[in-house]
């Protein structure tokens, strides 16, 4: 999604010369971890973190449910957050009819939601959670570890944008809101889903992120970092979990319709679409197939990647 004075768009917010020169600045940081496997030492930077690993896991796991790859009898088993609406209500969908068992939460609960409860007790759960509570996040998480056996897939797709605003007159209770609910909750939510997998054989990590992370647009500053935050978090933890048969990728959509993007006018649709060389606009099912791409064995060997599903509007 893209904000509504797409016109006056900065670009390069992300990427460019800072990307090629960042080796320095974030070696100075992280000094022998991810960074520094880019650069060439790639060995020993992961024999360093497949050793300090599975302690870290060990240490902070607390009640985390042990599920033995191999000692599982029922189906796969995804965690979407955000499920009852837009791109999050097609995952919980599709993954359903795919013979998955799938959980997810919302703030809220529809018709949707209870339907399904209804139709699909052995296969789904929702509880109501919002993201800003990191406790009752990994709360449930846990309770899905249980109550499923194990935990496959996250799909961090729950985000908020609120509404669109210029930098100079947002809130600092808006930022707090956005990091809390679009960067701290996926984070937590991504350790809490590890820590199970990693009992387990593995399994799957997708941030959704968005074309905000990659090209700037006005309106959307603090929206824009927390997906940026979200792909950098993704490439640096596919590097800490891959050895744990952990994969971890950041799927950006571009501009598709639901709930989130009411508030664009049929004006601004319409040059989205002709800015985007497809020359229109995402159907979600679309963003939901690149997810489920990411999600199936067909992307075995894919991880630490973003992948851009945006009809080309970023190229
Ligand atoms: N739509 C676009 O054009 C677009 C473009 C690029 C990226 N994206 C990204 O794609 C993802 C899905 O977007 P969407 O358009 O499908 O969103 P959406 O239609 O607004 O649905 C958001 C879902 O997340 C839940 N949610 C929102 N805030 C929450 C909170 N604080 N705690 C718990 N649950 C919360 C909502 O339920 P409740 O409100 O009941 O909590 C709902 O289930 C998001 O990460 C978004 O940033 C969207």
């Amino acid at each position: 999604m893209s904000g509504p004075q797409e016109e006056t768009a900065h670009a390069a917010v992300v990427s460019g010369p800072t990307e090629e020169t960042a080796p320095t600045a974030v070696a100075g940081e992280q000094e022998t971890t991810a960074v520094a496997g880019e650069q060439g030492a790639a060995p020993a930077a992961v024999a360093d973190e497949r050793e300090t690993a599975p302690a870290a896991v060990a240490d902070e796991r607390e009640s985390a449910p042990a599920a033995v790859a191999g000692e599982r009898e029922t189906a796969r088993t995804a965690v979407i957050s955000g499920g009852s609406r837009g791109l999050g209500r097609l995952l919980v969908e599709r993954l359903l009819a795919d013979g998955w068992q799938v959980a997810t939460f919302s703030r809220s609960a529809n018709d949707f939601v209870k339907d399904t409860v209804a139709e699909r007790p052995d296969h789904f759960i929702w509880e109501s959670v919002d993201l800003v509570d990191r406790k009752a996040l990994r709360t449930f998480v846990n309770s899905v570890a249980r109550r499923f056996g194990g935990i496959d897939l996250l799909v961090n797709n729950a985000a908020v944008l609120n509404r669109q605003e210029l930098f100079l007159t947002t809130s600092s209770r808006q930022v707090d809101t956005l990091l809390a609910s679009n960067l701290a909750a996926p984070i937590a939510l991504a350790q809490a889903c590890a820590r199970v997998m990693s009992g387990s054989g593995g399994g799957q990590i997708i941030n959704v992120s968005s074309i905000n992370a990659v090209r700037g647009y006005r309106g959307v500053a603090v929206y824009s970092a927390t997906k940026a935050g979200l792909d950098g978090f993704s490439r640096s933890l596919a590097r800490e979990l891959g050895p744990l048969n952990i994969r971890v990728n950041s799927l950006v959509p571009g501009f598709f319709d639901s709930d989130m993007t009411t508030e664009v006018t049929e004006q601004n649709r319409e040059r989205i679409a002709r800015r985007t060389p497809l020359g229109r606009l995402a159907d979600v099912e679309e963003i939901a197939n690149a997810v489920l791409f990411l999600a199936s064995p067909q992307s075995s060997f894919i991880t630490g990647q973003t992948l851009v599903v945006d009809g080309g509007i970023t190229c």
